[in-house]
């Protein structure tokens, strides 16, 4: 996790890096910080606890800026939420700055070497170990400092270090000088009209320039305001592939809406339509993809699909598991990232591999595609962040097109990723014994999906009185069944991370072996009624629930559900069973954010959470 900025240019580094790091916020926001270099040649570095705002406060005098400066924004892992472990992290010399991303993991073994050597140290953080590192190796060399040794103490230091990280680094004694280094998280080089960036990701240099560079692990990268140059770690120059940035400034703009959640939810039609846009072969009723680098043969020849992701990202992959044995009939295996890079679990040797991630960084997932492939199994990937590294790491894959996601609170790229499941089911299925006639349905069904989906919008009203009415609530259940367990998931998910109400996901029937005991008044249960063969067995799920004196919500596509049965009854329209989980999810996310908003709650930015988990 964390954000990183650098710049290195003409014009004030300060307002650049705070714009750049409110954009990087959804990284972590637990402290924030910036070290710039004075027009006196000196490095001023101010850190502050709490979010970029609060830096930013700490700011307002007119900064002596010379242009050149790095800044940071924290999600604490080693060492508590405190002023001395915000970075920047000044080496004990004051020669050495440096912003981290990542985790060091033999930190501690490196600091007893260091202070064995007389080199002193402030905070308890694992990143203060490389600025001093870093430095000690600089002052071993009897060279005067230089870009040249500056960069070879780099390379020298790194070497000894285990762990990841996205570094920028200045030296108090290099005035047109930033450095960069990438292994493991990520780092992004921004090529400006006489300026450069280094920050994590493209939308915090996306303000001054669309032209990037995409650094590879164990790349280091020296920047001055109009040049750079790429090395790896053995020194071999690297030809850079400057790549352009697509997305549209307003994507990331709130407009008139009051949280990125709210906004994003609102999106989801659109969000929708761009991911099925140009994939849909009306005539064949079929879906199409450009970038899976598989043949209709090795479709054919898939006994197995594994998908691997991360948080609601898993809660899409266990949809796509209903979707694509139901459409497809291959057989899917779901895995948790995290657990799947450990646990070395045996596969057929004609397995697909599926990862599913929105940032295209979160680190258990891109550790896990990196196993599958180190045991040669084609990857690919469902991806909602252009040019991130699990995207250019995978064998083949395909891209959401949602735009940026900015809300903690994953929303329009869920469905997406269920949508994307859905056409990826019809497109297997139709290449091995799905009807053209159902084909053609479940075509049809998402060409109408962005109309149902703002019909569905059209309850946020009504949505938001009923969540009023359940803000006070300290436990719920979720129940659905069959596809509708993990969008039971996923609302529960949801409500936890925003509102901090403590929520479970149950497959219906089950409830009534175990969780059923949790049932009473105080505990109301959300359950999602679909109308198919299931619906006379949710609704004897509902009477058990009912019977205890549990308050009910439905959210169902049935008309014909008696209003008596629930307290609130929630009515979307009627869909096709490959698009219908979509249509189940929006009023669970409204009901969340509803009643985080009437709670008080920082909806985009929840406590202890970041958008981008890059730590393992
Ligand atoms: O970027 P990813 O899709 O790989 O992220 C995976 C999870 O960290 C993410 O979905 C997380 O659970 C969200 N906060 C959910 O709202």
């Amino acid at each position: 996790m964390c954000g990183i900025v650098g710049y290195i240019g003409h014009d004030n580094a300060t307002p650049i890096l705070l714009n750049g790091l409110k954009r990087l916020e959804y990284r972590g926001y637990d402290s924030a910080g910036l070290a710039i270099r004075q027009k006196d040649g000196s490095i001023k570095a101010t850190r502050r606890v709490g979010k970029v705002a609060n830096l930013a406060a700490a700011l307002t005098t007119e900064p002596e800026d010379s242009g050149l400066g790095i800044s940071h924004t924290r999600w604490a892992t080693h060492g508590g939420v405190t002023e001395p472990n915000t970075h920047p992290h000044a080496s004990w010399n004051k020669k050495i700055f440096l912003v981290h991303n990542g985790v060091i993991e033999n930190y501690q073994q490196l600091k007893t070497s260091l202070l064995a050597k007389g080199v002193t140290f402030e905070n308890e953080t694992d990143s203060e170990v490389l600025s001093n590192l870093i430095a000690y190796n600089l002052e071993q060399q009897s060279e005067e400092i230089s870009v040249k040794s500056v960069n070879k103490a780099i390379r020298t230091s790194l070497a000894s270090v285990e762990g990841t990280y996205g570094l920028a680094i200045l030296c108090s004694d290099l005035p047109d000088s930033l450095f960069g280094a990438r292994k493991g998280s990520p780092l992004i080089l921004g090529v400006g009209k006489n300026e450069m960036m280094l920050a994590s990701d493209a939308s915090a240099i996306r303000a001054r320039t669309r032209e990037v560079v995409y650094l590879d692990d164990n790349q280091i990268v020296t920047l001055n305001h109009d040049n750079f140059n790429i090395t790896t770690f053995e020194e071999t120059e690297v030809v850079p592939e400057i790549s352009t940035i697509s997305w549209k400034d307003e994507d990331a703009n709130l407009g008139d809406f009051e949280h990125y959640m709210l906004k994003e939810i609102h999106d989801q039609p659109s969000a929708l339509e761009n991911a099925f846009r140009g994939r849909l072969d009306m005539e064949e009723g079929i879906s199409k993809f450009g970038g899976l680098n598989l043949s209709r043969q090795a479709i054919r020849h898939i006994d197995r699909i594994t998908i691997v992701a991360c948080g609601t990202a898993w809660h899409a992959g266990l949809v796509g598991e209903y979707l694509i044995e139901k459409y497809a009939r291959i057989p899917v295996e779901v895995e948790y990232a995290s657990e799947f890079r450990y646990r070395n679990a045996p596969m057929d040797k004609n397995t697909l591999v599926i990862v599913i991630s929105q940032s295209g960084e979160t680190i258990d997932t891109l550790e896990a595609q990196r196993e599958a492939q180190r045991k040669g199994y084609h990857v690919i990937g469902i991806i909602n962040n252009v040019g991130s590294t699990i995207a250019r790491e995978n064998d083949g894959g395909i891209y959401q097109h949602s735009g940026p996601e900015i809300g903690v609170a994953s929303t329009k790229a869920f469905t997406s990723q269920l949508l994307i499941l859905s056409m990826l089911s019809i497109y297997f299925g139709r290449t091995r014994d799905l009807s053209y006639a159902d084909g053609c349905k479940m075509v049809d069904a998402i060409k109408e999906l962005p109309n149902l989906i703002k019909q569905t919008l059209e309850l946020s009203d009504s949505i938001k009185a009923i969540a009023k009415k359940f803000a006070h609530y300290h436990d719920f259940l979720f129940l659905g069944r069959l596809e509708m367990f993990p969008i039971a998931l996923e609302g529960a998910l949801k409500l936890k991370e925003i509102s901090y109400i403590h929520a479970e996901g149950y497959p219906s029937a089950e409830m009534k072996h175990g969780p059923i005991a949790l049932i009473s008044e105080d505990c109301p249960s959300i359950v999602i009624v679909p109308d198919d063969e299931t619906l006379k067995k949710n609704l004897s799920s509902v009477q058990e629930v009912k019977a205890r004196k549990g308050k009910v919500i439905i959210i169902t596509d049935s008309h014909d559900i008696p209003s008596s049965l629930a307290d609130e009854l929630i009515i979307v329209p009627k869909a096709h069973n490959c698009v219908r989980p979509i249509l189940m999810t929006i009023p669970l996310q409204l009901i969340s954010y509803y009643i985080a908003v009437e709670l008080g709650k920082d909806v985009d930015k929840p406590r202890n959470l970041a958008k981008s988990v890059t730590v393992e």
